[in-house]
């Protein structure tokens, strides 16, 4: 016990950890948009989050134990920014999960545990006490990686060796960041997503007429919540491609964007629930983040974002589809409605801090918001012209399947709903993307 590390050599480590963190949280952000498999997305989403958080943690915890200017943005070894810039420039996702999950989150991992066991339980507490929630974290991020690469059968190889080597301090070569990369903003998606152009089903006019049905409506509920895939492919390019924010400004948008996954998600165990096959009977599109991303600045893409979840919080939006959910008697959707909402209240302090502050009043703020929002071009009839969707209507083959999982008859009413996106209603423009 009487042996430990002086603070001099704890900042010197925990500084190494820090930018290690920070480099993966940024790695992990610009994958997303352009991964296409679905598990990656939301696993990126996670794990970029869960590495923002820890580096938060640090910085704290750095700034306890010296003087400002704490140097936090200085790169602490060369070796380490070539590693992460050589995994950041991966050409294929196989590439890029060999030296995220392969060598450089084990290794993080280890050294993390070695300060733990090095450091003076007493005297540097703080950091222990911080350091053991976050190996819980890399514990499950490590876990996930090595499942990542075994259902990809990806085994190392010389590269990631030579990964392992930069990690240990040896300056290896440039091979793929000779270059800085350019953010890919582009969605993509993989096969459970056939017909991502899909406008064909308006979700927002079935959950706003009276009467449907509150059960059929939890189902469309579900779509609208999986269909939120597109904001964490929208926010991450937000992300991206704005540089110089204070780190608060990325810690947030980051937790939000890992919300916003998680509301996809809660569609997809939605649909489990309720016996439908999303990937076969639920056309998810990714137009908005697809139009957001490609036709808007990245302050531009933000004004939408705010614009459109400032206009959740009333009435309608997400109160209302909580108490939808509710009627219903489907708990689990009335569950996910609350923490939805809830989320929303999050997100709404978000807009507030980081895109409203830029503004002198919020008026302007939101005019401006929806004037970049009126500017985005979804073009259901020019989908159809050039062939990349029918916009085919296929909520019937949905709700079917959810009745017959439950052993119900299907409604006539709610069979013969067939509104698309052709033409949007101006009192729902701003509820027909998820927030
Ligand atoms: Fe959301
Ligand atoms: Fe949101």
């Amino acid at each position: 016990m009487g042996e430990g590390l002086g603070v001099d050599e704890c900042v010197r480590r925990l500084k190494r950890f820090h930018y290690s963190l920070k480099r993966l949280h940024r790695i992990f952000n610009d994958r997303i948009t352009a991964e296409p498999i679905y598990e990656l997305k939301m696993g990126f989403s996670l794990h970029s989050f869960l590495c923002a958080e820890l580096a938060t943690g640090l910085r704290q915890r750095i700034g306890e134990m010296r003087e400002p200017p704490l140097g936090l943005d200085v790169v602490p070894c060369e070796a380490l920014e070539v590693l992460f810039d050589e995994i950041a420039n991966a050409v294929d996702t196989q590439g890029l999960v060999l030296g995220l999950y392969g060598i450089v989150l084990p290794a993080l991992k280890t050294e993390v545990e070695q300060y733990c066991s090095d450091t003076h339980p007493l005297a540097d507490a703080p950091t222990r006490r911080l350091l053991r929630a976050g190996l819980l974290d890399l514990e499950d991020m490590t876990v996930y990686g090595a499942q990542v690469l075994e259902v990809l059968g990806l085994e190392g190889n010389q590269w990631s060796a030579s990964l392992g080597k930069a990690w240990g301090g040896e300056l290896i070569e440039r091979e793929y960041s000779l270059e800085p990369r350019t953010f890919d903003g582009v969605p993509r998606r993989d096969e459970r997503f056939p017909d991502p152009y899909n406008m064909g089903v308006n979700a927002e006019v079935f959950l706003y007429d009276e009467d449907m049905p509150a059960q059929a409506k939890t189902l469309m509920m579900f779509y609208k919540r999986l269909r939120e895939i597109d904001v964490p492919e929208m926010m991450a390019s937000i992300i991206a491609e704005t540089e110089g924010k204070p780190w608060g400004y990325y810690r947030d948008m980051t937790r939000q964007l890992w919300d916003e996954s998680r509301h996809a998600m809660m569609g997809e165990v939605g649909f489990a629930q309720a016996g439908v096959d999303w990937s076969r009977q639920v056309m998810v599109n990714f137009t908005w983040s697809l139009a957001l991303n490609t036709q808007l600045n990245p302050k531009e893409r933000h004004a939408v974002l705010y614009f459109i979840e400032q206009g959740l919080m009333p009435k309608t939006g997400k109160r209302y589809e909580w108490e939808v959910a509710k009627e219903s008697g489907n708990t689990l959707s009335a569950l996910f409605q609350d923490f939805d909402w809830a989320d929303e209240v999050l997100h709404a302090r978000v807009g507030r801090d980081w895109y409203l502050s830029q503004f002198d009043d919020s008026k302007e703020a939101v005019e401006y918001g929806d004037q970049c929002w009126s500017r985005v071009l979804m073009d259901w009839e020019k989908y159809r012209e050039d062939g990349v969707s029918e916009h085919r209507n296929w909520w019937p083959d949905c709700y079917r399947a959810a009745c017959e999982a439950k052993g119900e008859t299907p409604e006539e009413t709610v069979m013969a709903y067939d509104t698309s996106y052709k033409e949007v209603r101006a009192d729902l423009r701003n509820l027909s993307v998820s927030g």
